[in-house]
């Protein structure tokens, strides 16, 4: 059955399928690194969607989105989101290391993203004019702008990796598809 999520194990995390069940609740998180790049994160968006359902709480959402994406993908150091507080980027739910609080609009990798609400794929985040590093181990970025359907901007959802050229337009393509999820679940909040 298709619940809520109100359990997460690590012991479960690179198990082979997802499945929510009541009583107790579990959930586990298919890494399926084997498929290729499109239909893992086509596998990927079809898990949030369960993940994400029957909870409106946006930032419960957003811890859940961080930690299934931060554990669903190799080498990654850091997924989490920036919210836009109406003047600038603030930290938002993440998995990894403590991060920069707050980012203006143009700032940044992140700063970028919001302000052309385009998605920016960095293959090498020391070759980023402006890039702000908060975690050294960081070498490739890619940040996706959250925009809602009536044109509020969001936030950005920001993926940092210790690989160098880890990101590449498939990853955007499903990134954008993932945040999409996100963004359908936080409606209530963002209209
Ligand atoms: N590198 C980002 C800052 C956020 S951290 O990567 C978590 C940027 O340049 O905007």
């Amino acid at each position: 059955m298709i619940g809520k999520v109100a359990c997460f194990t690590l012991d479960n995390l690179f198990a082979s399928f997802i499945a929510f069940n009541h009583g107790p609740s579990m959930f586990e998180v298919s890494s399926a690194s084997h498929l290729p790049k499109a239909a893992h994160y086509e596998e990927l968006v079809a898990q949030a969607r369960a993940l994400l359902a029957d909870e409106t709480d946006w930032i419960a959402n957003a811890a859940n989105f961080s930690s299934f994406v931060f554990h669903s993908l190799s080498d990654l150091n850091w997924a989490g989101f920036y919210f836009h507080d109406g003047r600038e980027l603030v930290v938002g739910p993440f998995q990894g290391k403590p991060a920069c609080v707050r980012i203006a609009l143009g700032k940044g990798v992140c700063g970028t993203a919001a302000q052309t609400r385009k998605t920016q794929i960095v293959r090498d985040v020391h070759a980023f004019p402006g890039h702000i590093a908060c975690d050294s181990a960081s070498q490739s970025e890619i940040v996706v702008p959250l925009v809602a359907p009536d044109g509020t901007l969001i936030g950005v959802w920001d993926v940092d990796s210790p690989v160098l050229a880890r990101f590449d337009e498939e990853d955007a393509k499903g990134m954008e598809a993932l945040c999409a999820v996100f963004i359908e679940a936080a409606l209530p909040r963002a209209s």
